[in-house]
């Protein structure tokens, strides 16, 4: 089948990248297609930087972390060029045209199904795959690169156990998840932490007091608090939802002024929001007498080898993908569904984000446990 593909891969890295690269280019070549990689990207393709995508590059990259395309946060309709932000999506159309493309594959999170949807609406064919270690893309059962970073956040947890337990000591360790808290559950839970603390469920200080008190009157001296980045207190989480609401009103409205200054507030609580691991500390060793130490897991969680099953995932929608391609189907995120793949329309995809429902059998089950989830 003579089709040109272009692929990259945008938005943070996250483990399983190059296993999705691979597959994709040893089903599209093994197809009689042709298949371009481009560098750093949406960057890359309005660069025109490219890598050409052969059996030799795509040998021994299923176990690499990372992407060998490299990537960027880049969107195509605001790009820094120079010290200017521009719109560059008329130099990307011509760029897909230049490279004769039959499709393009954007590999990325929620914000690069945002472009790559806005491309697919400027007559592009597009297809995505959905990675993410936050797991946060709506219409798909996961993403992948979760499994590999839930695996090292709960090696983590472990070994914060054995630490916290000689020093007595609360250990309050952050781990990422953007505004989701999939990835501080699903290590938490596995990793047993004492209180898991997440974006969707608001806490309550005085809560996680009581839950370390209890477990120190019991004669367990040491906690591990497991917190997402996104976790707010009940008083934060609500101001935080009136900046949200400010700024979509002011978007409706199409207020410019009222838009740019919710805009600066969400910021600025972004900003301040990387001390609030810090300050949780702080607060509970005041109310608990207990030492306590921050662990922040940061970019660990996001390098090295995919996990076995990260590499099967990458592996099904990558191949699954160049299927869908073969038989004229484009506008789509390939979507993990049960053992199989789904193509979901692009536009059912964008603007939605998918959380920890409050009643999620994780967190049922980890209730049940005796986890203090903060409330
Ligand atoms: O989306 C993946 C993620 O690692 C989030 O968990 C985190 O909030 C963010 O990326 C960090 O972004 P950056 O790599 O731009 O610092």
């Amino acid at each position: 089948m003579n089709k040109n593909i272009g692929i990259l891969t945008a938005g943070g890295d996250s483990p399983g990248l190059n296993a999705a690269i691979r597959a994709i280019g040893k089903s599209a070549l093994s197809s009689g297609m042709h298949v371009i990689g481009f560098r750093d990207g949406f960057r890359g393709l309005m660069e025109n930087r490219t890598l050409r995508l052969g059996l030799e590059t795509l040998s021994s990259i299923l176990t690499r972390g990372g992407t060998i395309l490299g990537t960027s946060r880049d969107k195509p309709h605001k790009m820094p060029v120079g010290s200017e932000i521009m719109d560059m999506t008329q130099v990307i159309c011509d760029n897909y045209r230049h490279h004769n493309l039959d499709a393009l594959i954007c590999i990325g999170g929620g914000g690069t199904q945002k472009n790559a949807y806005r491309l697919a609406q400027k007559g592009l064919n597009i297809l995505t795959l959905p990675k993410t270690i936050d797991n946060d893309v709506a219409m798909t059962d996961v993403t992948f690169g979760f499994h590999t970073a839930m695996e090292i956040a709960t090696e983590a947890i472990d070994r914060l156990h054995s630490t916290a337990h000689s020093h007595h000591r609360i250990i309050v360790v952050e781990i990422m998840g953007h505004n989701a808290g999939w990835l501080a559950l699903g290590a938490g839970m596995a990793g047993g932490a004492d209180v898991i603390l997440i974006p969707e469920i608001p806490y309550d200080l005085e809560a996680i007091t009581n839950a370390i008190r209890k477990r120190k009157q019991r004669g367990t001296n040491f906690s591990i608090v497991a917190v997402a980045e996104g976790a707010l207190c009940l008083a934060e989480y609500q101001r935080y939802v009136g900046l949200k609401q400010a700024k979509s009103e002011a978007k409706e409205k199409e207020d410019g002024k009222a838009l740019k200054k919710a805009e600066e507030a969400l910021l600025e609580f972004a900003a301040h929001r990387s001390t609030n691991t810090l300050r949780l500390s702080q607060e509970l060793e005041k109310m608990t007498g207990l030492e306590s130490r921050v662990t922040i897991l940061g970019y660990y969680q996001r390098g090295g080898t995919p996990s076995a099953a990260d590499r099967m995932l990458a592996t099904r929608l990558g191949s699954a993908c160049v299927d869908y391609i073969a038989q004229g189907i484009g506008g789509v995120m390939i979507a993990a569904d049960r053992d199989g793949t789904r193509a979901v329309p692009l536009a059912e995809v964008v603007g939605k984000k998918k959380l920890v429902p409050q009643d999620h059998p994780w967190v049922l089950a980890a209730r049940k446990v005796g986890t203090c989830m903060g409330d």
